[in-house]
């Protein structure tokens, strides 16, 4: 089978991920990308051996010029999937998409709606669905062998570290330049839950707010650059301390320091602590995004489903309990502790991995697994390869619409079927 081709719009950290699983499973081939960053992009460049005419500044240059591959990555930033997406489905290519799929209901159906209606496989990068752990998890399902899934506990530990960085500091800080975080990050767990049942929810409610990473609990000694602050050893926050540790360590260098610098030496990271977002204290950014939120969830069966998203946790996978009318599910990611009501019986079942849950170590193997998937489904132009479509996207993504619009008014909502 010869190499899907494929453009590569945004070649940020995640774009360059799956850009990256695509040549080294042999399945894709990059051939064009479109990234203003002159250093991100001549390297990509370079690295993938794309022809020089097909090197773009901006995905608008990319979207000009008639179809040059089967398909696109389109890994720009929340508030810039909308006018790449809709452009390149009607170009014809098959779009794999950052997640979330847009800001607001209306440019997210926008999307969905130009991926049916030129008939191109699309998928978002919900890759939480494609890890050997969510298989085992739904296998285990659908063997019924606990029975009727009548309710999920499920955590999704931020961690404090990765909060900060991401949501309190980082590009996802603000709801008016990203999103909501049960919109940014927890787009995420949401999906995955209706992928449990099967089912999207009929009613849902939320609370949550941002407690901590504000000015009113900030120590009277703070200073507004970590660099600076008497507290940097003691503060569990202190961006030094953590981006020199990353420094440190190159399995970090990637992800997270990646974030902050394109230079990984002392000098560099000092500079980007000096003068950019990722030097600022936690207690004194600009930030407005919650730091822990909860959703409940009822569907049509009577089934339940209680969610927590928190930023004072270690940084680690989903915590998930499944409860069945004949059996258990305890889930850390990893391994599932399963207790058979007919027998009493307990078993461990494991998941082939030891994959960790951050980016730099893929996501639990979510990022290659989707990578595989989406190139296997455009080259057999068989959509089935993938676990959901434009419209199943749009679905989850409107239950979380839903729950922000609960947390915020106090109610519980109501979703149409
Ligand atoms: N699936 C996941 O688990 C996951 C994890 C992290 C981030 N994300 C999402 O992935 C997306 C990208 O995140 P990231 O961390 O890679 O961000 P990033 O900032 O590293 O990458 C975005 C890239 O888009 C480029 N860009 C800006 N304007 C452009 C234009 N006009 N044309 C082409 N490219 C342009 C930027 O220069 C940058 O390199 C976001 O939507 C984010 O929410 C998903």
């Amino acid at each position: 089978m010869s190499a899907v081709t494929l453009a590569l719009a945004g070649a940020g950290l995640r774009g360059e991920t799956y850009a990256r699983h695509a040549v080294s499973s042999g399945l894709g081939r990059v051939v064009a990308i479109a990234e203003p960053d002159a250093h991100r992009r001549q390297t990509l460049a370079a690295e993938f051996q794309i022809n020089p005419d097909q090197v773009y500044a901006d995905w608008r240059d990319l979207a000009a010029q008639p179809r040059l591959a089967d398909a696109v990555i389109v890994a720009t930033q929340d508030r810039m999937h909308v006018g790449p997406a809709v452009a390149y489905a009607d170009l014809g290519y098959h779009i794999l998409l950052e997640k979330p799929m847009a800001p607001t209901e209306q440019e997210a159906t926008e999307i969905a709606e130009a991926a049916l209606r030129n008939k191109v496989i699309f998928a978002v990068c919900h890759v939480l669905r494609y890890t050997p752990y969510t298989r085992l998890v739904k296998q285990v399902l659908a063997e019924g062998r606990i029975g009727r899934l009548v309710s999920v506990q499920h955590l999704e530990p931020v961690g404090w570290w990765h909060h900060a960085h991401s949501f309190v500091r980082g590009n996802w800080r603000r709801s008016d330049t990203s999103g909501p975080m049960l919109l940014t990050k927890s787009c995420h767990d949401i999906d995955w839950l209706v992928y449990l049942f099967g089912a999207n929810p009929t009613r849902v409610s939320s609370f949550g707010s941002l407690t901590h990473f504000r000015a009113s609990e900030r120590p009277a000694e703070a200073t507004d650059r970590c660099l600076d602050c008497p507290l940097k050893q003691t503060c569990p926050y202190s961006a030094e301390k953590f981006y020199l540790n990353a420094l440190a360590d190159e399995s970090q260098h990637f992800w997270p320091l990646g974030a902050i610098t394109a230079e990984f030496t002392e000098p560099a990271v000092r500079e980007a602590l000096r003068t950019g977002p990722y030097g600022r204290c936690v207690y004194g950014s600009d930030n407005d995004v919650v730091d822990h939120q909860v959703v409940t969830m009822e569907f049509a069966d009577g089934a339940t489903c209680s969610f927590t998203m928190s930023a004072f946790t270690p940084m680690e996978h989903c915590h998930t309990r499944l409860l069945g009318t004949h059996g258990y599910l305890d889930g850390d990611g990893h391994t599932l502790r399963y207790v058979d009501f007919r027998t009493g019986q307990e078993e461990t079942l494991s998941a082939r991995t030891d994959a960790g849950p951050t980016a730099a170590d893929g996501h639990g193997g979510g990022d290659e697994a989707l990578t595989e998937a989406f190139l296997a489904a455009v080259a057999a132009n068989d959509p089935t390869l993938l676990s959901s479509d434009a419209t199943q996207s749009l679905a989850t993504h409107r239950v979380v619409w839903a729950a922000e619009e609960a947390r915020l008014t106090g109610t519980v909502v109501t979703l149409d079927s």
